[in-house]
């Protein structure tokens, strides 16, 4: 198999890699609660738990999230595929978007991290660090609070064919596909020698 090389110059759209699902960033901006819908994002520790977004410097939601240090991460499900599609489209600025996509609210400890109901997973995080990216500012977050939809559990787990996650690649959505193998067993498919 050839390789061939892509300039780096063409940026990362050029090659957008499917690796997390879509997510609705929440934010308290000036009293308001806002979404912005984000591909950017990552998981990136377990212990305390600590997520990535990352948000361009114009972005309404970032000034909420700077305005408090607080926000919310709400995994939609492909059931809300048209309302995520709208909260990237139109910006808080200009619309109530909780209004236009008939969200249902609801807050854990924090009244500045704005949860969605419909939204199957929700996090509530402490900005732990903002790193300029230039065309972005990377957003650190603690999660101090996580909910999810009790009819997205089995045998007390979260179960994520009832999630139902969908994932943003090259200005199109795909679903998150099938459960394949387990990774504590398909690795003894290789003998090691
Ligand atoms: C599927 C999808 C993914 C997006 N991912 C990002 C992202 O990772 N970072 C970002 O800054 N904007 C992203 N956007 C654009 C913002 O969601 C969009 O500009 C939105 O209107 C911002 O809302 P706000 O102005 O209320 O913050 C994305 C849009 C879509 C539709």
């Amino acid at each position: 198999m050839a390789k061939i090389s892509i300039e780096i110059s063409k940026g990362p759209a050029a090659v957008q890699l499917p690796v997390n699902p879509v997510a609705l960033i929440g934010s308290m901006v000036d009293g308001k609660p806002d979404f912005a819908t984000v591909a950017a994002i990552g998981s990136v520790a377990h212990n305390p738990p600590a997520l990535v977004t990352s948000l361009q410097p114009h972005r309404y939601s970032l000034k909420g999230i700077r305005q408090n240090m607080i926000f919310s991460v709400n995994i939609p499900s492909f059931d809300q595929m048209k309302e995520s599609d709208y909260c990237g489209t139109v910006s808080g600025a200009n619309t109530d978007k909780v209004k236009d996509c008939h969200f249902d609210i609801f807050y854990g400890k924090s009244d500045k991290a704005p949860l969605i109901t419909q939204c199957p997973v929700n996090h509530a995080l402490e900005v732990i660090e903002i790193l300029n990216l230039q065309s972005h500012f990377m957003v650190v977050g603690r999660i101090v609070e996580t909910f999810v939809s009790d009819d997205c559990m089995t045998n007390g787990k979260l179960d994520i064919d009832k999630v139902k996650p969908f994932l943003f690649v090259s200005r199109k959505y795909y679903s998150m596909g099938h459960y394949v193998a387990d990774n504590s067993t398909i690795w003894k498919e290789i003998k090691l020698k």
